[in-house]
């Protein structure tokens, strides 16, 4: 069980999470291709090796500055329209957590609200919408009805939350990102960024439980 993460260990956290959407890259594409322009995986594998690079970088850093680098890294190796998107889930966790010594489960609480919130200020998506919203926002759900104060368990329930919303959006029309155009044709593929958003905090769980998955 861990209840904190030093700033050393959600380092170690990170980089395992940038690893598991690099070795994703293939699957994000496959995914993309089916209901969007097939370069989900090419920016997300952009974007999280600069993240990865600019945090082994970062030196002695506090919680909020390495969610901070490694944030940025994801905004600008990604770009587009998705980079400030993915992004974003690492940067408001750096405003949520501003001068915090350890990461634990209430304050990893309001990381994820936060960054469920920007999420939807940014793109404007809903749930429903069959985007990234629709593994954001049953996750941070999760997290909130979570009781105790075991982080890795608290993203466990989060992930698996997470990974029922993706199930979902195979019945889900388009209604923000290119997908939108394709109408039904849409229908029974699942949403890429829904997708890499699951691998996300599935790898914030196994990582923070000890398990290198
Ligand atoms: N407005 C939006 N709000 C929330 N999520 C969105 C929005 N638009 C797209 N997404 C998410 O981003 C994913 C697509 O990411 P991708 O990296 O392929 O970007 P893109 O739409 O091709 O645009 P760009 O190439 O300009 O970044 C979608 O599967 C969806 O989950
Ligand atoms: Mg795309």
């Amino acid at each position: 069980m861990t209840d904190k993460l030093t700033p050393d260990a959600l380092r170690d956290v990170l980089h395992q999470v940038a690893a598991k959407i690099i070795d994703s890259r293939d699957e994000l594409c496959r995914l993309d291709s089916l209901v969007g322009d097939g370069d989900h995986g090419v920016g997300m594998g952009r974007g999280f090796t600069q993240a990865g690079e600019k945090l082994a970088a970062a030196g002695d850093a506090d919680l909020a500055g390495l969610l901070k680098t490694f944030g940025m890294g994801v905004v600008t190796g990604a770009g587009g329209a998705s980079g400030p998107l993915f992004g974003g889930l690492f940067t408001e966790g750096a405003k949520a957590l501003k001068g915090a010594p350890h990461l634990d489960a209430p304050g990893a609480r309001q990381w994820w609200r936060a960054a469920l919130e920007a999420t939807q200020k940014r793109g404007g998506a809903k749930p429903g919408d069959k985007t990234m919203v629709d593994a954001l926002h049953p996750a941070v759900k999760a997290m909130e009805d979570f009781r105790g104060e075991d982080l890795g368990g608290m993203f466990q329930a989060a992930a698996k939350a997470a990974w029922e919303g993706v199930e979902k959006t195979k019945d889900q029309l388009a209604g923000q990102g290119r997908s939108r155009y394709l109408g039904e044709r849409a229908l029974g593929h699942q949403d890429a960024g829904a997708t890499s958003t699951a691998m996300i905090l599935d790898a914030l769980a196994r990582a923070c439980s000890g398990d290198k998955g």
